[in-house]
């Protein structure tokens, strides 16, 4: 069944009609769809426009739809000739209640009713995201608050730096996903206007009451200008470019879970629910599924991508093109669903080697620094505490030990100015103590940050 046959002699070629049909996909947004539709006969009756039994009878019918759909009574095939989910929607209702289903269409055209749609259904999808990143960060906030006190190294070009905690690094990441959770409520927040009743690209010569529509839907008002409202796909976009970023930082997470998880590093170990086997070599236990995450964050570039690009020439209003938002969007939508679910259980099922962190933060020389400030505290001029430590640091490594097991005396060769308190002053604990300004790794700022980001999180 088609809505718009009259003005055709001939039917159409069964490819164009396959090329063209978007049914096959639009179909995921059939409640929503069911939605506006219903919230648009509620309009066009009070306005006077639809009678209030055929306001009804639509609801009734539509309601009978939805209903039967999730219940899987009626199925959606591409094989049934509708050519999307708006014609499926109306073609039933019409098969189902007769006359009354064909006045549905009053004062509404297929642009501002599939920009509705993917309205509706972008924001119920980032709800949910932001609840997927919320659950990810409580899950952070955990491993946080049981490693306030676990020593590693941090790093710089990947080469051990600084002494830190686990916690500070976590924290890191909580403050990425953090600003992620921003962002998606900033689109939502931006988004948020109705372009219901903005007909096919010029409003409509019925009486609609657009600002009655946009509050039975909970936007926040009707949008002002009707061709940019069924043009609009920035906000599609901006989602994408969130779900990139958030992608970005997914991968980054598992970058270093994979590099932790290595043999040589062996700070975590992975549950063995959330690895794999090898086919051939029996002692194999692969980190796949942060491998996949990291992969899988191309993906969710490449919807950004295609998506500028597809809307780079557009004239103004509505062109089919358009179209091709929806497969994009629901693609990049679904994939970083299931990275965020997949990589908060990886994170909560796997083991931290506190012993292990702790002895690599001690055998990479990242207490130096604080080596060289204990000389400058005691009145060396920075520039030669500096020489001075390096010097150390190569006597350590040719002995191949820490800075923390080399005698004394050894030190007092290099620089008389070192006393016994110089081991107090490098050691892990200390190193990490001493950093207690905000956002540092001491143990008392970061239990202090901790409770602003629990207060975060529960004020929502
Ligand atoms: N499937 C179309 C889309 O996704 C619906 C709008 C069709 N409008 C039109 N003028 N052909 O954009």
């Amino acid at each position: 069944m088609k809505l718009w046959g009259g003005r055709f002699t001939k039917e159409t070629n069964q490819l164009v009609h396959n090329f063209n049909e978007s049914l096959s996909f639009d179909q995921k947004f059939y409640r929503q769809d069911i939605r506006g539709s219903i919230a648009h006969v509620k309009m066009l009756a009070k306005q006077g426009i639809l009678s209030e039994q055929d306001r009804d009878d639509i609801i009734k019918g539509l309601e009978g739809i939805l209903q039967d759909l999730d219940e899987g009574r009626l199925t959606i095939s591409v094989d049934s000739g509708y050519e999307d989910i708006h014609s499926f929607v109306e073609g039933t209702l019409t098969e189902r209640i007769g006359e009354a289903g064909k006045r549905l269409h009053t004062g509404r055209s297929r642009n501002d009713q599939v920009a509705l749609d993917m309205k509706l259904y972008t924001r119920d999808e980032i709800d949910e995201i932001d609840g997927l990143v919320k659950e990810l960060l409580c899950e952070l906030l955990k491993v946080m608050e049981e490693n306030t006190e676990t020593f590693m190294p941090g790093f710089t070009h990947l080469q051990k730096a600084q002494p830190i905690t686990l916690a500070h690094h976590v924290g890191a990441y909580f403050e990425m996903f953090t600003r992620d959770r921003l962002r998606l409520r900033d689109i939502r927040r931006r988004m948020n206007y109705c372009p219901l009743g903005s007909g096919a690209l010029a409003g409509t010569t019925y009486p609609l009451d657009r600002a009655y529509t946009a509050e039975l839907l909970d936007f926040d008002g009707p949008t002002l200008n009707s061709m940019d409202s069924v043009a609009d796909r920035d906000y599609l976009i901006e989602l994408l470019a969130a779900l990139s970023t958030i992608s970005m930082h997914l991968s980054r997470f598992c970058e270093e879970i994979i590099i932790w998880n290595t043999n040589e590093y062996r700070f975590v170990e992975l549950d063995d629910s959330y690895s794999t086997g090898s086919s051939i070599m029996p002692q194999k236990k692969n980190p796949d599924i942060a491998e996949l995450i990291r992969g899988k964050s191309g993906r969710v570039y490449g919807a950004l991508v295609s998506m500028l690009t597809t809307m780079k020439g557009l004239p103004l209003a509505y062109n089919k093109d358009m179209q091709e938002d929806k497969e994009l969007t629901f693609d990049a939508i679904d994939t970083v669903k299931g990275c965020l679910a997949l990589f908060t259980g990886m994170v909560s099922s796997m083991s931290f080697r506190k012993d292990v962190m702790e002895a690599s933060a001690k055998n990479g020389f990242t207490n130096a620094t604080d080596a060289a400030d204990y000389l400058v505290n005691k009145g060396v001029p920075f520039r030669d505490a500096h020489g001075i430590v390096g010097q150390l640091v190569l006597k350590c490594i040719e002995k191949g030990i820490a800075l923390d097991d080399l005698p004394l005396d050894e030190y007092k060769e290099i620089s008389p100015v070192f006393e016994e308190d110089v081991y107090e002053a490098i050691s892990m604990k200390t190193c990490v103590e001493k950093r207690m300004t905000v956002g540092a790794p001491g143990p008392e700022a970061m239990k202090r940050v901790i409770e602003i980001y629990k207060r975060q999180l529960e004020e929502e």
